[in-house]
Parts: structure tokens; C-alpha cells; sequence
């Protein structure tokens, strides 16, 4: 397995891959893996002849009061997961080699405008940004996101049908822990006792995706939902919300496919978690 840190050591890689006709898997990530990330790898394993992971902490997708420093980091344990997932590249890049001031930014706005994007204006901009210069970069045939953040995978997926980037971006079910709470990087951050309090996400989304009938209008569904958050004292609701599930605009009933998000701060962590419905 190769580790790359600059854009030209990559680029001329992939060059001498592609020369050999290997078609190319990214699994973009920032790092800290876990499970919900090796089932992005081993996807991509399977499909690809060449699998390369990012492995990039991208500061321009944190807002001003966010988490980028205490954002967890452990390259080692990063790497010797990729290379026992048979990872072939990890591109780890500084900073420093990604942006220089001023930079252009790619951003896709009324998707990125509602659910996370309430919450965190420039966020997707970073994303967007970021993911572009990693599909200049490695140029891969396909690219690997969670379903575990929707709203992204909806706004990669309209960046690369609007400004056609010649990329198959396949989406990947969520995984959870045993009991339930959506795996993240950000868990870490969570105490015993707030670990416990996390379950009323995943508690809310089945409960979300017992009751969604074609049709329900979004109010009793997710009246419904935020109440069993709400019976939580340690959890505080970011949103709850129904959309539709490749505009992510706002709708009131269950009529056509939709996603069904919710962001919830435990203590100072937030949380998210969703469910897709498709009539
Ligand atoms: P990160 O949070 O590290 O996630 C990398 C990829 O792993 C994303 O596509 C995310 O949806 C997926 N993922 C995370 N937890 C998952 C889970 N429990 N089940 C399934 N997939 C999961 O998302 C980002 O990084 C960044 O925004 C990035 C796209 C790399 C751009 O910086």
C-alpha cells in the first residue's frame, strides 16, 4: 500500500494505473475509520481494480465554531485498517498542499440550504470543494459515500450530474453499532452516560420507519419522532424534517420518495441520523 501526501505524487500513480487500463475506486474519508468506513472500502474493493482512500481532515467544511481541532485523528490505526481492506493508496495531503489563499469554491446551493445546512451555512461548500479536487485528483470511474449523510450524497450526486464529472458515485447503506446509534467519528466525543442518551436517534429513526405509510403527512410522522427524542433530558433537537429525497426541499406528506433526517445535539455533540422512504 502507498501513501501519498501531494497532488503530484498521486496524480503520477494514477497516471501509470490508468496506463495499464485499472479502473480506479476513491473512498473519500477524514479519517479516524471506522466500520461505517471499511464498508465504503470493501464496496469499493470489490469493484475496482485499484482502491485509494483520502484520508483528510478538510478544514474549509467546519464552520468558525466547530470542531476542527478536536476532530479525532489517528493516521496508524487509519492505515493498517486500509491496508488490511487491501487498500492500494492513501492520500493523506497537509492543508497546506490542498488550499492556498484565495480559493475558488464549488458550491450547490438549494440543496445545501436546508436540513445540515440551517445549521452549518458553509458546509457543503467545503464538501463540494473538497470532492471536486479529490475527482481532479485521482480521477476515479467510482466514488464511495454513506448514506449515513444523505443530504451529502444527494449534493455529490447533483454536483456530478450538473457539472458532469464522468464518475459513478455509489451510495452505501448505514451501519450501526449493535444497538443501534449510526457509527461516527464523532461518537468518541460521547460520555457513558451520553452514549446512552444517543440511542434516542436511532430509537426515533425506527420508530420513523415503522409508521411511514405512503402518504402520512410529515406532521404526525414527525411529531411522533421528535417526542421520543424529546423524552430524552440529555438530547436537544437541531431538526427533525421530511424531504424530498433528491431536492431536499421540504414536504408535507409522504407522497413521493422522500428522507427522513434528523440532527440532535447530545450535550455538545451533534449527532445525525436518517431513514429513505420510497413509495
Ligand atoms: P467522513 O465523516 O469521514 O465520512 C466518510 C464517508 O464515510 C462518508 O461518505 C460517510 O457518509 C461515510 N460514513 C460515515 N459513517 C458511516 C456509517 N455509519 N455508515 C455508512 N457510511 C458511513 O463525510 C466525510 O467524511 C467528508 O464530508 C468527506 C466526504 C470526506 C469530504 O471531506
Amino acid at each position: 500500500m502507498q501513501v501519498t501526501k501531494t497532488v503530484e505524487e498521486t496524480r503520477k500513480q494514477i497516471k501509470a494505473w490508468k496506463k495499464e487500463g485499472k479502473t480506479i475506486g476513491l473512498v473519500p474519508t477524514m479519517g479516524f475509520l471506522h466500520e461505517g468506513h471499511a464498508s465504503l472500502i470493501k464496496k469499493c474493493r470489490e469493484q475496482n481494480d485499484i482502491v485509494v482512500v483520502s484520508d483528510f481532515v478538510n478544514p474549509t467544511q467546519f464552520g468558525p465554531t466547530e470542531d476542527l481541532e478536536a476532530y479525532p485523528r489517528d493516521f496508524e490505526r487509519d492505515s493498517k485498517l486500509c491496508e488490511s481492506l487491501g487498500t492500494d493508496l492513501i492520500f493523506c495531503p497537509e492543508p497546506s498542499e490542498m488550499y492556498h489563499d484565495p480559493h475558488a469554491f464549488v458550491s450547490i446551493d438549494t440543496l445545501s440550504e436546508t436540513l445540515c445546512g440551517k445549521t452549518r451555512p458553509i458546509h457543503f461548500k467545503g464538501v463540494c470543494t473538497v470532492v471536486t479536487k479529490l475527482f481532479h485528483i485521482v480521477a476515479p470511474d467510482r466514488a464511495y459515500f454513506g448514506q449515513k449523510d444523505a443530504q451529502q450524497l444527494a449534493i455529490i450526486r447533483k454536483m456530478v450530474q450538473d457539472l458532469n464529472f464522468d464518475i459513478e458515485i455509489v451510495g452505501c447503506p448505514i451501519v450501526r453499532e449493535e444497538d443501534g446509534l449510526a457509527k461516527s467519528s464523532r461518537n468518541t466525543y460521547l460520555s457513558d452516560e451520553e452514549r446512552k442518551a444517543a440511542l434516542c436517534l436511532s430509537r426515533s429513526v425506527k420508530l420513523g420507519q415503522e409508521i411511514i405509510h405512503a402518504g402520512i403527512s410529515a406532521e404526525e410522522l414527525l411529531g411522533k419522532m421528535r417526542a421520543v427524542i424529546e423524552a430524552e433530558p440529555l438530547a436537544k433537537i437541531d431538526y427533525v424534517s421530511m424531504v424530498d429525497a433528491l431536492t431536499m426541499q421540504p414536504v408535507e406528506k409522504a407522497d413521493h420518495n422522500v428522507l427522513v433526517a434528523m440532527a440532535v445535539y447530545i450535550g455538545k455533540t451533534r449527532l445525525i441520523d436518517n431513514f429513505s422512504y420510497e413509495v
